[in-house]
C-alpha cells in the first residue's frame, strides 16, 4: 500500500506532502475511512480532521483537505453528518483552508450535494466532486452556481447500468462533455484523471480557451502515473496530488490494485521474494 498511501500517521502525511510541495505540487490530504456505522467513530474522524488542519497550518503545507461523508456518519444520519461536516468546515475556514467533499457511490449523490450546498452557503470554503460515469452529471452541472469548485473524475464505484455508463468510451465522452459544461459555467475544475486521452483533450480545451490556474488544475492520485504528473507540471499546469493517509488503508489500496492488475503481480512477486 505504501505506493498509494502516505502512511498511517499525521507525521507521515505531512512528510510526504512537504516533499511534494518542495518539487512544485500542491496537495489534498485525505484521512482514510468510509462507511462508518457508529457515531463515536465518526466523531473521532472529526477530531482527526481538526488535528490535520492544525498540522497543515503548523507545517506550512500547501494543501487542502478531502473528506468522505460516509466517514463523517452519512449512513448513520444526515443531520449528524451535517453537524460533523460543519465542524470541519468551520475549523478549515479559520485556518484558511479549502475542503473538498469526495463523491461516493450513487446512493450518496443527492445527500452529498445537499450537504455540500448547506456547508458552502455557510462557510464558503468548499468544493465538490462530480463523476463522469453517472448519467445525471450533466444535469447536476446545469444547476451549479458559477464559480463552484468541482473535481471532475470518471467515478470509481461499481454502479448499475440504469445510473451509470459502463462503456469505457462513453465514460470518456461524458468526461469531455462535463468538462466543457463546467468551464462554460465558469466553474473551477480539477481535472482528475490519469487517462492520456482525456488529459490530452483537456489540455487542448483549456489551451483554446486561454485558461490559467484560476480556472483549472490537473489532479492525480499519490503513486499513480507519476511520469504524467511530472510532465504536466513541467509544462506549467498546476498539479494537485491526492494524498491519503491513516490506519484504514486497506480498502483504498485494494481499489487502486483493481484499477491496475499489473501492480498485483509486483506485490505477489515481492511477497514470494522473486525480486
Ligand atoms: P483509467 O482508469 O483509464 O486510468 C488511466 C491510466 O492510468 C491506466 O491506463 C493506467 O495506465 C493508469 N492507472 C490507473 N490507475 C492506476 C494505478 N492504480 N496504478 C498505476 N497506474 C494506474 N472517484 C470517485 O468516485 N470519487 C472521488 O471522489 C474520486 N476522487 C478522485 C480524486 C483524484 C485526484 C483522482 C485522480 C481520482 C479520483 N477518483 C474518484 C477516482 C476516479 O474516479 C477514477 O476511478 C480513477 O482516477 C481512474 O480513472 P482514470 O481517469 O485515471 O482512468
Amino acid at each position: 500500500a505504501r505506493r498509494y498511501v502516505a502512511g498511517e500517521t499525521l507525521a507521515d502525511a505531512s512528510a510526504r506532502t512537504s516533499k511534494l510541495n518542495e518539487v512544485g505540487f500542491v496537495a489534498t490530504l485525505a484521512l482514510l475511512g468510509e462507511e462508518v456505522a457508529d457515531r463515536a467513530r465518526a466523531q473521532r474522524a472529526v477530531g482527526e480532521y481538526v488535528e490535520l488542519i492544525d498540522r497543515i497550518r503548523a507545517d506550512g503545507l500547501r494543501s487542502g483537505i478531502s473528506i468522505k461523508l460516509t466517514l463523517l456518519g452519512l449512513k448513520i444520519d444526515e443531520q449528524f453528518c451535517r453537524d460533523n461536516l460543519f465542524e470541519v468546515a468551520a475549523a478549515a475556514r479559520t485556518a484558511g483552508l479549502f475542503v473538498r467533499i469526495d463523491m461516493e457511490d450513487h446512493t450518496c449523490t443527492d445527500a452529498t450535494l445537499r450537504l455540500y450546498h448547506g456547508a458552502q452557503g455557510r462557510y464558503g470554503n468548499l468544493g465538490l466532486v462530480l463523476q463522469a460515469y453517472l448519467r445525471r452529471t450533466l444535469s447536476d452541472i446545469a444547476s451549479l452556481e458559477p464559480g463552484t469548485s468541482v473535481r471532475l473524475c470518471k467515478g470509481i464505484y461499481i454502479e448499475p447500468a440504469q445510473v451509470a455508463y459502463r462503456d469505457f468510451d462513453q465514460v470518456r465522452e461524458s468526461f469531455v462533455a462535463c468538462l466543457e459544461a463546467l468551464l462554460a459555467r465558469r466553474c473551477h475544475v480539477g481535472v482528475a484523471t490519469h487517462d492520456d486521452r482525456l488529459v490530452d483533450r483537456s489540455r487542448v480545451i483549456v489551451g483554446a480557451l486561454g485558461l490559467d490556474e484560476k480556472s483549472y488544475e490537473f489532479q492525480t492520485l499519490l503513486g499513480v502515473r507519476e511520469e504524467l504528473r511530472d510532465r504536466l507540471h513541467a509544462e506549467g499546469h498546476r498539479v494537485r496530488v491526492y494524498v491519503p493517509y491513516g490506519a484504514d488503508w486497506y480498502l483504498y489500496s485494494i481499489r487502486r490494485l483493481r484499477e491496475n492488475p499489473k501492480i498485483a503481480v509486483y506485490v505477489l512477486r515481492a511477497l514470494l521474494g522473486l525480486r
